[in-house]
């Protein structure tokens, strides 16, 4: 198939940085063609700590990719992780401007300008500023006002906030591994596009991205994304409660984490034991597998427990129709979505990306969720017909270059 654009997505985790090469192809499909996958240092909790270490992490994630595709990698779509990343949602309306009394691009553009003016700190970046819905002379739900007749414009608007020095030192490092910007997307709706359906967003439902060091949250409704929030906690802090519970490396934890942990204590024969096999300093220890679980489990509902809180802060009485799904590295322990039905108590399921073909190969795994779906963004972000909704991002020099590329691929 006839290839139309080639994009990229750079997500630096905690534990590892994914870039993949993607190509949408004339039918609208997007393949990935190239992909990097090493482990990441110089990061905590999703933000960055060490500028050397991340861009020679990053480094070699490109390198990687553009060895295996072929393709001189120039300019990404970049994830924004960490704590620091929040949200809130803010109304413009204008009064709709010029003779025939027909909404505009230009009055969609003023609303959702009025709209962002919202009182900010100045040592916040606005990452997003997306329409929810319009209401068009009083009348609501209206999700495409252009061309409308209508007297009053509203506008809804969610936006998506984060960190200036965060993202500074984020964007700071991708550019040192010679990468240039096209757009910084907030992880949790990264992930979102990667895992949830259209009728899961128009229910109401969570995503939960479980990371190493960081869960990314975003809760949607009618469609759209009403809160975005990055919970400094993941799968880390499980490693670090069995290391010190059971008095063992970090290493030696996180191997017998992935080998046998599970979320479910009952599951496990209190007979059990293991034999300690990483190499580490106590090769050959036998520990109770039980008391894995219960570590594991302790910290798991904490984890759940705090995702619940943030569901019940987001408002609308916690209701979520839909209910969770669960996607990252994290997820992928024995009985996580049984747990977390329990603590929840609402419909909860874990999954990994869909949405892409190509060399896909280790990549459909509930930990590359968010890569996949930053992906999918930029795809969605260089082929969609109305760009309103990007005439008022942040310009990150990338999305200027983009619409030219579009202009010129429809005149
Ligand atoms: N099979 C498995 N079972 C349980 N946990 C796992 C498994 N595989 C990976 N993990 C855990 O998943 C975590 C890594 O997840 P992921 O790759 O999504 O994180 P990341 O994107 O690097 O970090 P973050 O998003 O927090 O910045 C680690 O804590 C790791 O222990
Ligand atoms: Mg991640």
């Amino acid at each position: 198939m006839e290839r139309e654009a080639v994009l990229v997505a750079i997500d630096v985790g905690t534990s590892k940085v994914v870039a993949l090469i993607g190509e949408v192809t004339r039918d609208g499909a997007l393949n990935i063609i190239g992909k990097g996958t090493p482990a990441s240092v110089g990061l905590k909790k999703g933000v960055v700590v060490n500028i050397d270490q991340t861009v020679a992490s990053i480094r070699s994630a490109v390198e990687q990719a553009e060895r295996l595709s072929g393709y001189n990698l120039e300019s990404a779509f970049v994830g924004v992780g960490g704590g620091h990343v929040e949200s809130e949602n803010s109304a413009g309306a204008v009064a709709v401007s010029g003779p025939s009394k027909e909404i505009s691009r230009e009055d969609i553009a003023r609303a959702t300008e009025v709209a962002r003016a919202v009182n900010i700190p100045s040592n916040r970046e606005i990452l997003h500023v997306l329409p929810r819905g319009y209401v068009v002379d009083g009348q609501e739900g209206v999700m495409h006002p252009l061309g409308m007749s209508a007297v009053r414009l509203e506008v809804e608007t969610h936006i998506v906030h984060a960190s200036a020095t965060a993202v500074q030192n984020l964007s700071k490092c991708v550019q040192q591994a010679g990468v240039r910007i096209d757009e910084l997307v907030a992880q949790p709706l990264a992930a979102a596009e990667a895992v949830l359906s259209g009728t899961e967003k128009e229910l109401g439902v969570a995503v939960a991205d479980f990371g190493a060091g960081t869960t990314d949250v975003a809760l949607f409704l009618d469609g759209s994304p009403y809160h975005t929030r990055v919970l400094p906690i993941g799968g880390n802090n499980v490693t670090n409660d069995i290391a010190i519970g059971l008095k063992t490396s970090l290493q030696v934890a996180e191997d017998l984490k992935i080998r046998y942990g599970t979320c479910n204590v009952n599951a496990v024969d209190p007979d059990e034991q293991v034999t300690v096999e990483a190499i580490g300093e106590d090769t050959g220890r036998k520990v109770d597998r039980a008391e894995i679980a219960r570590i594991i489990d302790a910290r798991m509902r904490e984890l759940f427990e705090k995702l619940g809180d943030e569901i019940q802060a987001a408002g609308r009485g916690g209701m979520l129709p839909a209910g969770v799904v669960m996607t990252g590295g994290a997820s992928q322990l024995a009985g996580t979505a049984e747990l977390g039905r329990q603590v929840l108590q609402m419909p909860v399921r874990v999954a990994g990306p869909t949405g892409v073909g190509g060399l896909v190969d280790h990549l459909l795994t509930p930990a590359h969720s968010a890569p996949i779906g930053l992906l999918l963004w930029g795809a969605r972000a260089i082929t969609q017909v109305d760009l309103g909704r990007y005439e008022s991002a942040p310009a990150h020099g990338g999305l200027g270059r983009i619409r030219d590329w579009f202009r010129n691929l429809f005149p």
